[in-house]
């Protein structure tokens, strides 16, 4: 069983290995996206590190001069995606979408660099050392105001998170009266019921439209964007992401970056604070054009111990919430509060699971002491995969697949986490 299941994530890897970059998955996802490619890395690492270098080198081809790292890379022309290259109209050589994702290659990239013995392999991931400082750089010139310290996200599909009801609120002042006419082609790939509602999409395009219209001046849409939120996953992200910079930078005796890098740590300290929401007494995103809070709890919040961060009040806090939350659930973690009138068990980012999510807060639970936290969502995340297959996305309920199917994430942390090959 194990075997078959070890073949078979390597098998899905390489069928969505497009040539040096892999697809999500086949027909939804066409293109290279950014944050799967990196977790998909460290899949490849288990039995080809050449391979799993390439795939973030081919994610950092596209990054723009100013350290910007797009959220698709459109290699290839496909027209079963939208919105394509000719709706994004962005990139240069190499055309690419205008939003970004989660920053995770320094962390990944710092983890694929200590595991390997190959000075080889330790040379090539070295090398993205520089982009990597820069596309944190480009957060801080254009996504960390001050006031804040956290990261604002302009557009859902940033967060990487795209449907979660944080984003319900901000997003319902969009206007999308003036939205062109557009067929979307998600719907021929997976069921309507678990992707976002048409009014969702309508807000989507509004903003890429926005953004186009602005010739994609990053200054300018983190200023006056219509959607401007202080994304709690995404803060917690980069700030984990800094630390292991910070760590990466010392072992390449790259000392020179470190004062710039513990400024930016610190100003994402803070910016933790600032998301602390007193009323639900969670960590939770924040509406910069409104000031307020999401007040949800969601799978993001739990990343405070992947980041380090929350005074022992805050994590009293947290506790109550993963004790009424797993005790509710089947499966750990549910991407929304299963207590909340918004959960919804099969559509995206409002209740199922995402093994990456899982991935990311187990090793923070294990690191903060939350053994048996981490156990759980580690014992979980197999069985989820091991009787339900490689999917996109999981029911917190029943375990059933939501999204896509044979999905290269998924696969990845079977083969570099929660598959059983891992078991100690
Ligand atoms: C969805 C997810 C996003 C992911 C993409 C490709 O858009 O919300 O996080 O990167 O699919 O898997």
């Amino acid at each position: 069983m194990q075997d078959v299941l070890d073949k078979k994530a390597r098998d899905i890897l390489r069928a969505n290995d497009k040539g040096g970059f892999t697809v999500p998955t086949s027909g939804l996802y066409p293109y290279q996206w950014n944050w799967d490619s990196v977790f998909v890395a460290l899949g490849f690492a288990t039995f080809d590190e050449a391979r799993a270098c390439r795939e973030i080198e081919t994610l950092f081809e596209a990054q723009w001069d100013d350290g910007f790292v797009p959220h698709i890379i459109f290699r290839r022309y496909d027209p079963d995606y939208f919105p394509g290259p000719d709706v994004w109209q962005a990139g240069s050589d190499i055309p690419t979408s205008g939003i970004t994702q989660p920053p995770v290659a320094a962390s990944i990239v710092n983890t694929l660099w200590s595991q390997s013995d190959a000075t080889q392999i330790k040379d090539r991931l070295a090398a993205l050392f520089p982009g990597i400082l820069a596309w944190h750089r480009w957060f801080h010139n254009n996504r960390v105001p001050d006031d804040a310290g956290a990261v604002v996200i302009t557009h859902p599909w940033e967060s990487g998170r795209d449907n979660s009801p944080e984003w319900d609120a901000p997003a319902s002042n969009i206007d999308v009266s003036r939205v062109q006419p557009y067929e979307r082609r998600d719907l021929q790939h997976a069921d309507a019921a678990m992707r976002p509602t048409k009014l969702d999409y309508d807000r989507y395009i509004a903003l890429v439209e926005f953004g186009r219209s602005t010739g994609w001046d990053h200054a300018l849409i983190g200023k006056s964007g219509p959607f401007r939120v202080a994304d709690v996953g995404m803060t917690m992200i980069l700030l984990r992401a800094t630390r292991d910079l910070i760590d990466l930078a010392s072992k390449l005796g790259r000392d020179d970056a470190l004062d710039e890098l513990e400024g930016y740590l610190r100003q994402l300290v803070e910016g933790a604070e600032f998301l602390w929401d007193e009323e639900a007494e969670t960590f939770c995103s924040r509406d910069m054009i409104t000031g307020r809070h999401s007040g949800y709890l969601t799978n993001a919040s739990f990343l405070h111990c992947y980041a380090g961060v929350g005074n022992a009040q805050q994590r009293e806090k947290m506790v109550g919430h993963w004790d009424r939350i797993s005790a509710q659930a089947n499966f750990m973690m549910p991407s929304h509060d299963p207590g909340d009138s918004r959960f919804d068990a099969m559509r995206y980012w409002r209740g199922p699971i995402w093994i990456v999510v899982n991935y990311m807060l187990a090793m923070g639970f294990r690191e903060q002491g939350f053994d048996d936290w981490a156990g759980r969502i580690l014992s979980d995340s197999r069985r989820l995969i091991s009787e339900h297959g490689f999917n996109e996305a999981f029911s917190p309920v029943s375990g059933d697949g939501s999204g896509g199917s044979d999905f290269s994430w998924t696969a990845a942390m079977w083969l570099a986490w929660c598959g059983a090959a891992n078991e100690q």
